[in-house]
């Protein structure tokens, strides 16, 4: 065991990646593909009175435009139209009706035998519309807000000790809303075969689509199978099946022909988002740096729709001691599309504004940022006031302001230079979850030494081919190389959505299971065996490695698996297993970070460049320490992108993104990076699963906004609490 876990293991799927040869959802082909172009709503809330799609269909290619008044039939059950998870809610139904919630909504699909004929069309189809009174604002709205049930009940008494407190300080933070930007369109070819649909869409969840798909369209489960063998990034837009999965399968059903359908970068614009939230902190702390309350409260956008929510506010329970809490989420309906998660949903956004707002409460007591921190450090979560699995929180404080150096920082603001830059040093916190979900995994292990491994599981990105590999072939005592990988596919073993951070855990201890099968079933057939050097054994205590199965312990024996599959007379063997986890109520289960930064502020300009960032990460075992580091840098790039770039803005004249591309809605680029440095804090957890596994999907972006605003204030005196930290707000 553990040749491979734990180790730096180059991608399986690397190759097949940068050779292309690995394929995408709108990039499968099939005989006679018919390509569908979208077309949007351009008002944000109202009804369609016509559509006209003469001149559209006058066009030489043009199959059909599909509107709500010629679709095929859709289930009329609202019932039908729910999705259990991420959100759980019911997703927006494409061409459903005449009602417009929100500007972008699709509300045709012109359908042609190239994609260029389909675009231009469907600058033809002309949509009278009636508006209904809109808004879209959220600061303006915000007086609107409803109290959603709240997460986290009340400790103690917060107000009452706000108001005695020796030193509080209270402020709101704003954070905007931010679209998803991953590198693949979402897209989805339908291959269509005699009534039987094989779909291909850019999806963190084949089974959860597939059922969607055959909930909306009364299907029966094996009229529609659905596969994402590789995914361009998701981060929690493919949470959700996306409309255009069900535009797709809709067009296929109409014409009875295979159908592709990319949304353009701009359409993307019309899916999910991180929502915009107004987040008020207050804390309250004596003169020794202990606080005595935390209060947190969000108010956030959501669509007139849906209600969408995640925890922004609890975290402060995760990590500071205080005796008095209080927390609570409110929602504004807006005439938007429903908002949906994106990396660390709630977490991002809510500890951003905990850790600038303990930044402030730092240097109100004259403290040193870091060592605030350390005089609250709860070790229990205090919530529910459990100890943790594991918490190696104030390890990573440790490694990473060594490594950053953050015992050198003058603590005067404006006090550090480089030349005629200024410099600054800012630090923060990250939490996030640890999550486990059931997950079947299905193991075929042939005589040749070969084993495939299979499970409906998708990869998007992260590495989850690796892992299953690498768990697998320690498992079964097989070199990596004899392993292949089937993920994503709704045909294969249970699996839920890849999100949460939860896949790589639940994915690992599902190879684990199934594999514990393979070798009793080996030890039980090496056993009985004629003459066999096994004999004697208990088939619960055996090993397989190198090609062999050999008894643990004393007078240890071993005979080779092709051995005993010839002489059982098997070309094969095939095990598949369910793991479910333990439920645990009795231990909190988190990971952890925390955040160094240096920023450069140039003061003539407003330019701000984060030069150096340290993550120290506390995530249990680390899988795979290259994928995990990588995990946790593009994590980073995207808490700077957070801190200093992106922002979806809104002309609320028109309820209408302005910026809905990817040149206006700014990311960062190379340039923007520097240096980034990833430390992994050792953290055995035996307690939270047999590998002692945690996840690290989410954990790297949480803390790096706040660690870079903190940096900011630092270089240059001024605290801008309204994110981005753009050059105009600098120079203000
Ligand atoms: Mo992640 S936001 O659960 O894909």
């Amino acid at each position: 065991m553990n040749a491979y876990v734990g180790t730096a293991t180059s991608r399986v799927d690397g190759r097949a990646k940068v050779t292309g040869a690995a394929k995408y959802a709108g990039e499968f082909s099939a005989n006679g593909l018919v390509h569908g172009f979208v077309v949007e709503a351009s008002i944000p809330r109202g009804r369609i009175v016509r559509i006209d799609t003469d001149e559209a269909l006058k066009v030489a290619g043009v199959l059909d435009v599909l509107t709500h008044a010629n679709r095929p039939p859709l289930a009329d059950k609202d019932d039908a139209w729910k999705d259990e998870v991420a959100p759980e809610g019911s997703p927006f139904r494409p061409l459903y009706d005449d009602r417009i919630k929100f500007n972008g909504q699709p509300i045709a699909l012109v359908l042609a035998e190239e994609w260029e004929t389909a675009k231009f069309a469907a600058t033809l189809v002309r949509i009278d519309y009636e508006q209904d009174e809109f808004v879209t604002d959220l600061e303006a709205e915000r007086g609107s807000a409803n109290e959603m049930d709240k997460p986290h009940k009340p400790r103690g008494d917060a107000k009452a000790a706000l108001a005695a407190t020796g030193l509080r300080h209270e402020a709101d933070y704003l954070l905007p809303t931010e679209h998803h930007n991953p590198m693949e369109l979402f897209a989805t070819t339908t291959v269509w075969d005699d009534g039987r649909l094989t779909v291909y869409d850019k999806t963190q969840g084949v089974q959860n689509v597939q059922k969607y798909l055959c909930s909306v369209f009364g299907k029966k489960p094996d009229e529609i199978r659905v596969l994402s063998p590789y995914v361009g990034g998701a981060f929690g837009s493919g949470l959700r099946p996306q409309y255009q999965v069900v535009l797709a399968t809709m067009a296929s059903l109409a014409l009875k022909r295979s159908v592709r359908v990319v949304l353009t970068r701009q359409q993307m614009y019309g899916l999910g988002y991180r929502p915009m939230t107004i987040e008020r902190v207050a804390l309250g702390a004596g003169p020794d740096g202990t606080l005595d309350a935390i209060t947190h409260e969000a108010i956030a956008m959501t669509s007139r729709y849906e209600d969408f929510s995640r925890n922004d506010t609890g975290w402060a329970e995760q990590l500071y001691k205080s005796p008095n809490t209080y927390f609570s989420h409110k929602l504004v309906d807006l005439d938007v599309a429903t908002p949906c998660d994106m990396r660390a949903p709630g977490a991002a956004t809510g500890v951003c504004a905990l850790e600038c707002a303990m930044d402030e409460l730092a240097v109100a007591l004259k403290l040193d940022p870091l060592e605030l921190r350390l005089k609250c450090y709860s070790d229990r979560d205090q919530s529910e006031d459990l100890p943790y699995t594991s918490k190696q929180l104030r390890e990573c404080y440790a490694r990473g302001a060594e490594a950053f150096g953050w015992s050198r920082r003058d603590p005067t603001p404006r006090s550090m230079r480089d030349g005629k830059e200024l410099v600054g040093w800012g630090m923060a916190t990250g939490v996030w979850e640890a999550l486990q979900m059931p997950v079947a995994v299905r193991i075929v292990l042939t005589a040749n030494g070969h084993a495939e491994v299979s499970c409906a599981a998708s990869d998007i990105g992260t590495g989850t081919y690796t892992i299953v590999a690498q768990v697998a072939a320690d498992a079964l005592g097989l070199p990596i190389e004899n392993i292949s990988v089937r993920l994503a596919d709704s045909t294969l073993p249970q699996a839920p959505v890849e999100g949460g951070s939860w896949m790589a855990a639940s994915s690992a201890h599902a190879v684990l299971a199934a594999a514990e099968d393979i070798r009793q079933e080996l030890a039980r057939l090496a056993k009985a065996m004629p003459d066999s050097p096994l004999a004697d054994i208990d088939t619960h205590n055996v090993t397989l490695a190198n090609g062999m199965i050999a008894s643990n312990g004393k007078n240890a024996a071993a005979v080779s698996i092709a051995d005993v599959m010839r002489h059982s007379n098997l070309e094969r063997i095939e095990k598949e297993k369910l793991n479910e986890f333990a439920e645990d109520k009795s231990h909190a289960r988190n990971t952890h970070s925390a955040v160094f930064a240096e920023v450069t502020v140039d003061e003539e300009l407003g330019v701000i460049r984060v030069t150096r960032v340290v993550s120290a990460v506390a995530a249990g075992r680390i899988l795979n320490t290259k994928t995990g580091r990588s995990q946790i840098m593009g994590s980073v790039v995207w808490g700077i992108g957070m801190a200093l770039h992106e922002e979806t803005q809104m002309d609320h004249r028109f309820g209408r993104i302005m910026n809905a591309n990817i040149a206006e809605y700014h990311i960062p680029v190379n340039a923007d990076i520097h240096d980034i440095n990833v430390i992994f804090v050792d953290e055995p957890d035996e307690r939270i699963n047999k590998l002692g596994i945690k996840g690290l999907g989410e954990i790297g972006i949480v803390g790096v906004p706040a660690a870079i605003a903190n940096a900011v204030y630092h270089a240059t005196g001024k605290r801008i609490r309204r994110f981005p930290i753009t050059l105009d707000k600098l120079l203000e």
